[in-house]
């Protein structure tokens, strides 16, 4: 019985060593440790024998299974270790190949349109200029000639933190506060983007926007200077071949006010739906600066003298885009952002 048992020890770890993958192992064990494998059907003819070579064999018997376990089990181990080792080798990651793209920002349309609008007055020889979005009244429509009862206050209602602080309608506040900051000195030429706030909500009227202001005070600027200045932008901004005309207008802060239109740019002047038919489209406001302002300010209107202007970014983005829904900038919709 031992001498069985010893060979069939010596057999199994012979087999066990030359064994390199787990299902012929697993086949070992069930033909030797499984229910009806050889050191079972050994151990079941224990029963047969007795006395001292009983116990003996039994002992020897238990000590060779928990000898094949054991090995069985390393080797089981040592396959799956070696094949991780493979798996590992195989798929090893290539570094040098081009990695995966990464999704990149992009501009807002309508930084994308402020930034070329301030390009171009840069290259007019223009400064960009900032000021507070939470104003006072003053700012906002005192210093600008518009009184507290004044029914130009009407058009720009907008959102009151208190009786004195309001959340600003216009850029033109950035006016007063940079000839404070400067007067005496000239020339001031600034531009000044930035958002603006407006009790307004509907396809062409957003109660937060985004304006540019322009301010240029020197010795004899004349309304000349201010058609020169806006016909040059209309041309770099739309093309050379819109047409520009001035219609009189009024603002408390500028006298003479003017409107300036351009040639429609979807029908090029012949009229359509987006020019209501008139071939015109309105683009901005503008007028010599009132002299009171420039009081105001801290400039003396009998020695200088200034053009002003203001104008929409999100209007003059929709009729460079031809986009008809001023909501679609606020939206987020990547869908639409991603086309700019
Ligand atoms: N602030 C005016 C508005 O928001 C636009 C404007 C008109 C600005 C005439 C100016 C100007 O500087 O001269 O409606």
């Amino acid at each position: 019985m031992i001498d069985r048992l010893l060979q069939l020890r010596q057999a199994t770890e012979e087999a066990v060593r030359k064994v390199n993958d787990i299902e012929a192992l697993n086949e070992i064990k069930v033909k030797v440790l499984g229910r009806k494998g050889e050191l079972t059907n050994l151990l079941r003819g224990l029963k047969d024998l007795s006395g001292e070579s009983k116990v003996e064999a039994g002992k020897t018997a238990n000590d060779i299974k928990n000898i094949l376990e054991n090995m069985i089990e390393e080797k089981a181990s040592d396959i799956k270790t070696r094949e991780m080792e493979r798996k590992l080798l195989e798929e090893r990651i290539d570094v040098s190949l081009p990695g995966l793209p990464l999704q990149t920002g992009g501009l807002h349309p309508i930084s994308r349109v402020t930034r070329e609008i301030q390009n171009i007055f840069i290259g007019m020889g223009f400064a960009v200029a900032e000021g507070p979005e939470i104003e006072s009244d003053y700012y906002n429509f005192a210093a600008l000639n518009v009184p507290k009862d004044h029914p130009a206050r009407d058009m720009q209602d907008t959102f009151y933190i208190s009786e004195d602080i309001l959340l600003r309608t216009h850029t033109s506040p950035v006016q007063v506060r940079t000839m404070e900051k400067v007067a005496p000195q000239i020339p001031v030429k600034i531009i000044v983007p930035g958002k603006v706030y407006r009790k307004d909500d509907d396809a062409t009227h957003s109660p937060m926007f985004n304006q540019v202001e322009g301010l240029v005070i020197d010795e004899h600027i004349t309304f000349g200077d201010l058609k020169g200045t806006l016909m040059m932008f209309a041309h770099q901004i739309f093309g050379e071949d819109v047409k520009v005309r001035y219609r009189p207008s009024f603002f408390p802060f500028t006298e003479p006010s003017a409107e300036m239109d351009i040639s429609c740019v979807i029908c090029k002047g012949d009229g359509c739906r987006v020019c209501s038919h008139t071939g015109w489209l309105e683009i901005l406001g503008a007028g010599m600066v009132h002299p009171q302002v420039l009081i105001n300010g801290g400039y003396d209107p009998e020695k200088v003298s200034g053009f002003a202007f203001g104008m929409g970014i999100e209007r003059i983005a929709m009729l460079k885009y031809g986009i008809n829904d001023l909501r679609l900038f606020f939206d987020n919709d990547k869908r639409f952002l991603t086309q700019f």
